[in-house]
């Protein structure tokens, strides 16, 4: 979905009026958070708010220069006023499966850093189950990749392992792998990222627990906010 959307449009604006001056922000990655950081962007230049960024992403920090947002690296801050990012599915918990644009570690590590967590998402993103409309991404060392994989296929996941549109494998901004997952539906997600966790190479998987405080769902014409 492009940032045009006007659902995601309605919770970008809500997500970047959050941000009060003298803040240190986690600057998400993907659609939803480049939409908010250019809403953050206007809202420098036309209120002067004074605000500081800590990105997720190469290609955040490269949106947020090109606005002129001031940046700081994650451990020159001792913690994050705010954070604002995307998610691909959450549930009824505030569990959520992120990573499909291939941000997750780095994200999961900017998030637990924030004291108040936003998630900006449109209302499809709501699922019941997660994994309900994509494969859970796992961020993989490359070295034993194929062994890797095999080991999570082992668990009951079919398993694929991304590669870019030119079929060339897939790296994180931090040179790592990309193996999606596709299980079975299961009722014990954590229970799951346990078992996920476990198995060597495995670097991080795309479930988010508890790093939600505040979930802000866009709609065409509305928007509905839930505290986790
Ligand atoms: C980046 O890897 C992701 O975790 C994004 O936060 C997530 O995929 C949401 O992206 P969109 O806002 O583009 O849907």
């Amino acid at each position: 979905m492009s940032e045009s959307d006007p659902a995601k449009h309605q919770a970008a604006w809500t997500a970047a009026a959050l941000v009060e001056s003298g803040m240190v922000v986690g600057l998400g990655s993907g659609t939803t958070a480049s939409l908010t950081i250019r809403l953050l962007g206007d809202r420098r230049l036309a209120e002067g708010l004074e605000f500081v960024g800590v990105p997720t992403s190469g290609a955040t920090e490269e949106l947020a220069r090109s606005l002129a947002i001031p940046l700081r690296e994650l451990d020159e801050v001792a913690f994050l006023d705010l954070n604002l990012d995307g998610a691909d599915e959450v549930d009824s918990q505030f569990r959520m499966i992120k990573g499909r644009g291939g941000a997750l570690l780095r994200e999961k590590i900017v998030v637990s850093t924030a004291r108040r967590k936003v998630t900006i998402i449109t209302a499809e993103k709501r699922v019941e189950r997660l994994g309900a409309t994509m494969p859970l991404p796992i961020e993989v060392s490359l070295f034993g990749l194929k062994h890797t994989q095999a080991k999570l296929a082992q668990l009951g996941a079919s398993t694929s392992i991304r590669t870019q549109s030119d079929g060339r494998l897939y790296l994180t901004d931090g040179g790592n792998g990309i193996i999606d997952c596709r299980f079975a539906e299961s009722d014990d997600p954590e229970g799951l990222d346990l078992r996920l966790r476990q198995v060597a190479g495995v670097l991080d998987t795309g479930f988010f627990f508890g790093l939600c405080d505040l979930l802000v769902v866009g709609h065409t014409d509305r928007v509905e906010l839930f505290e986790a």
